[in-house]
């Protein structure tokens, strides 16, 4: 805003011989040395200038402050904001009792500084910091005494100048605050303002009324950890201060005297910051806020979180849902979200036997806090803890400069930042957090699919016993389930999944006679089948006692559904038919690789390069798993006589679980002892079933020269004695071949390292198989190098740490 009033503003020193009498240059005023509109006093070094003008739009007359050097972007005080003088009469002097004063022609005093202690011979000045002072002469004319009795950095307008102080008296909650105009061409007093909140944890809020309209987020000792734009464009600039009878203060001030930028608040609501760009001559703005939606305080509600990225900008927190689902529907998000399951401390409270597991916490990177957060002189590593300890603890965070924050109650204002911000962590139910990155897509999946299940398998025990299909069985496209499904689903979610019928699948395995048991996993047996139209099947029948529900059972199916790679065996179909649940899988005729290595006489057709395919496509059939298929997904139950590795659906990638899944011999300690699973575990298993193919010895079995140690204790051995090629199966002629074979046998190493965060990613490991990568790592010392006398990992967890039967035929293991 360039003031047109500005113009038509000149020094006008009607009394100049007053002036070359009693001060030196025109940055004061004094009872005989007044303004007259449309006069002015400029500051001492020219920056400042105050005077009359009148805003854009309008022809009232008001006295204000202003750039005078440069274009002036707004006028950063205003005197008599709330009464302009209707016509070019106003005066601004020193009155009869000592005060600075606009009067009209009628001699009506329209404003006044309104001190009772100023004297007779008072003295106003325009200071070059912009600040108008108001001087108290003494009345002991040996002395020189002043004493300033008021300023206009006290009594601010609209705009935070460098050094003014925004302050509240922390007893007696009075406030110096920003105030906007009510419009650019009225100065009045406008709806929006600018309040520092020091108690608590200090911070600035912006007002609508008396509605929070903006938050800066707390104060960490140098910057708002709200507004991520700081750290980096003015660190340093603010302070926090102490000033008389309790009052707490916020300042800023430029260390570079040339860089001149202030904060001002317009009469819209927008705080801004504009900077005079010394190079191009003009003003720049820096910074403003509201910038976006998810500025505005509290946009989505309780629990509400806000990503300008998505759209809708509103979600509801994970574990929580919209309060009121039609208004939120509709956008109006104010309502915010409840909690879907209760808390641990909710159950306790509400006198349920069922305690259940402890709560546990979302983690939340670069948001903006929540509101009204509580500081604790906790430590980092107790922030967690104490959280935990307190019911009425909703969530907690960290910042090096806050300390530990916590919340109570509804958590209000999280927005997501696209960088900086603060990491949250949010209580949940343990039951929320151990749902998938996925959760929504799943469960919204899963509920469809069961929706269909039963759809259909009422249908079909309606029309039980009408017709009996000679083929695969029943696919979801027949003509009369058709519409029943809706089309769009079952493509979407179950794509050229076979629903089989019981009947059809007991036939097939002779009534699940052992006969036709293949193996026991984790999870029930698994049976050879064969379809009437000869097709051969493998077909796992879920234990009930496996606790598998018919939720988890949608689950996996949805997840192995969607992962097809040519190193997975393909899953065909399902059934779930009168408390039975089975998975129908592709045989795989080669049975599974350890009835190949394993065996004394068939492990000999494995030659190096058959062994070294075996293990890249292992690897890339993980990788596919951990990366490349739409969901991720880890395995948990890697090894070489197993193939029909139970997928978990609707799992974090690192999750805690009390069912352990895997087999012994195979599991990472952190999953074997804690049940805390990630993709690294996955590495762990595969550098096991790596060095199983590389040696030809079974982790699980160990019985050779050495009876202290197990295969990864005996391959540290050799790796120590520098005498590595000693591990590989004696039946592998090295040949040409020793470099790659050592390159493996470190790379098995590398993947069983005691801890996860050792282990390579099954990405890195295929490159370092396939030599992409020179120089590999050396090792530290893999995790159970002393043989396990017991097949009990010490753990008490329901579990099927079984060795799965010798004759399991699938596999995921297979070349193909
Ligand atoms: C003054 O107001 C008019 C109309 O409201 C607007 O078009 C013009 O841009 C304004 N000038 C300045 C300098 O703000
Ligand atoms: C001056 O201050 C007194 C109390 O300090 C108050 O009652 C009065 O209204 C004020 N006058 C103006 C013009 O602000
Ligand atoms: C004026 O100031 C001088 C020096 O400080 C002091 O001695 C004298 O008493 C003062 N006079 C009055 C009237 O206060
Ligand atoms: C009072 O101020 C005048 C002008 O600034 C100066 O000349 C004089 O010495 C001062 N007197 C005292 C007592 O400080
Ligand atoms: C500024 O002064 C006026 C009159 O003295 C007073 O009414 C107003 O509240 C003051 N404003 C601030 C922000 O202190
Ligand atoms: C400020 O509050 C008023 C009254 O509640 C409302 O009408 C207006 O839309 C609000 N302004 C903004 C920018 O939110
Ligand atoms: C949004 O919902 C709240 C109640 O939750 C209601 O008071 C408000 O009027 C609604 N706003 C709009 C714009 O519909
Ligand atoms: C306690 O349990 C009852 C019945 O199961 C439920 O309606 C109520 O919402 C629960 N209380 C709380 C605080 O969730
Ligand atoms: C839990 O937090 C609340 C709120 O800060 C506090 O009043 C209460 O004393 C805490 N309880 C415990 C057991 O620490």
């Amino acid at each position: 805003m360039i003031l047109p009033g500005k113009v038509r503003i000149f020094s006008l020193f009607i009394f100049s011989h007053y002036a070359v009498k009693f001060c030196v240059g025109g940055d004061v005023i004094t009872a005989s040395e007044y303004i007259q509109d449309p006069g002015s006093i400029i500051s001492s070094g020219g920056l400042y200038r105050l005077g009359f003008f009148s805003p854009n739009g309008s022809t009232n007359r008001y006295v204000g402050i202003w750039h005078d050097k440069i274009p002036a972007y707004n006028v950063f005080w205003v005197a008599n904001r709330e009464k302009p003088v209707a016509d070019s009469s106003g005066v601004m002097t020193i009155s009869d009792d000592g005060n600075l004063v606009i009067m009209n022609g009628k001699k009506e005093v329209l404003w006044s500084s309104n001190v009772s202690t100023s004297g007779a011979n008072a003295k106003a000045q325009l200071l070059d910091s912009g600040n108008l002072i108001l001087l108290k002469q003494s009345s002991n004319t040996s002395t020189n005494d002043t004493a300033m009795v008021w300023e206009s950095f006290q009594n601010m307008s609209d705009t935070l100048m460098a050094k003014m102080k925004l302050s509240t008296n922390v007893r007696t909650n009075e406030k110096q605050v920003l105030t906007s105009w009510k419009s650019p061409s009225d100065p009045s007093i406008g709806s929006f303002s600018v309040s520092f909140e020091p108690l608590n944890i200090p911070e600035v809020f912006l007002w609508n009324g008396s509605t929070l309209y903006w938050r800066s987020g707390p104060w960490n000792g140098k910057v708002f950890i709200g507004i991520p734009q700081m750290a980096s464009v003015y660190l340093d600039g603010f302070s926090i201060g102490d000033g008389e009878e309790g009052t707490v203060y916020l300042t800023y001030n430029f260390a570079e005297v040339s860089y001149l930028s202030y904060f001002f608040v317009k009469s819209n609501g927008v705080l801004l910051q504009p900077y005079w760009d010394l190079k191009f001559k003009y003003w720049r703005i820096d910074w403003s806020t509201p910038d976006s939606d998810c500025d505005v305080y509290g946009k989505c509600g309780p629990f509400g979180f806000c990503d300008t990225k998505k759209s809708p900008i509103c979600s509801c927190l994970r574990g929580f849902q919209p309060k009121r689902v039609e208004e939120w529907s509709r956008g109006n998000w104010s309502s915010g979200c409840i909690q879907r399951s209760l808390l641990q401390c909710d159950r306790i409270k509400n006198g349920s036997t069922k305690v259940g597991k402890m709560d546990g916490f979302l983690k939340l990177e670069n948001v903006k806090v929540p509101n009204y957060a509580i500081w604790s002189s906790s430590l980092e590593d107790k922030c967690r803890e104490q959280c935990l300890s307190n019911c009425s603890c909703a969530a907690y965070a960290y910042d090096a400069g806050v300390g530990c924050m916590y919340w109570r109650g509804d958590l209000i204002d999280i927005r997501k930042f696209s960088y900086g911000g603060t990491t949250l962590f949010v209580r949940l139910p343990r039951s929320e957090l151990e749902g998938k990155r996925d959760l929504r897509a799943i469960i919204a999946a899963a509920v469809v699919v069961a929706t269909v299940i039963f759809s259909i398998g009422t249908f079909f025990a309606w029309k039980k016993s009408k017709k009996r299909r000679g083929k695969d069985g029943e696919q979801f496209s027949e003509a009369s389930t058709e519409n029943m499904l809706g089309k769009s689903l079952s493509k979407v979610y179950l794509q050229e999944l076979v629903l089989y019928k019981l009947e059809e699948l007991a036939a097939a395995t002779s009534n699940f006679s052992d006969a036709n048991k293949l193996g026991e996993g984790g999870f029930g047996a698994v049976y050879r089948g064969r379809l009437l139209n000869g097709k051969e099947i493998a077909v796992k029948r879920l234990s009930r006692a496996s606790g598998q529900g018919l939720q988890e059972f949608i689950n996996e199916m949805v997840v192995i559904s969607k992962v097809q790679h040519r190193n997975l065996v393909r899953l065909l179909g399902c059934c779930a038919e009168q408390d039975e649940k089975l998975l129908i899988y592709e045989f795989m005729p080669n049975k599974g690789l350890d009835t190949f290595l394993f065996d004394p006489l068939k492990r000999e057709q494995l030659d190096w390069r058959r062994r070294f395919n075996i293990i890249d496509g292992i690897c890339r059939g993980l990788l596919y798993l951990h990366r490349d298929s739409r969901l991720r997904i880890i395995h948990r139950d890697l090894k070489t006589n197993f193939g029909t590795a139970r997928i978990f659906g609707g799992k974090e990638d690192q999750a805690d679980t009390l069912r352990v899944v895997g087999t012994y011999g195979y599991m990472a300690p952190e999953y074997a002892m804690e049940g805390r699973f990630s993709e690294k575990s996955d590495v762990f298993s595969f550098g096991v079933v790596l060095l199983e193919i590389v040696s030809g010895r079974q982790n699980t079995s160990f019985n050779e020269e050495d009876q202290s140690l197990s295969l990864l204790g005996l391959a540290w051995k050799y790796w120590e004695e520098d005498n590595v090629l000693a591990l590989a199966d004696p039946k592998i002629s090295v040949g040409p071949f020793g470099v790659e074979i050592t390159r493996c046998i470190n790379v098995g190493l590398l993947c069983t390292q005691e801890f996860a965060q050792d282990r390579p990613t099954i990405s890195t490991v295929i490159s370092m198989i396939n030599n992409e990568i020179v120089g590999l790592p050396s090792p530290n010392k893999p995790a159970f190098t002393e043989r396990q006398t017991t097949t009990d990992t010490g753990s008490s967890r329901q579990s099927q740490k079984k060795y799965s039967a010798n004759h399991v035929t699938l596999t995921s293991l297979e070349g193909r």
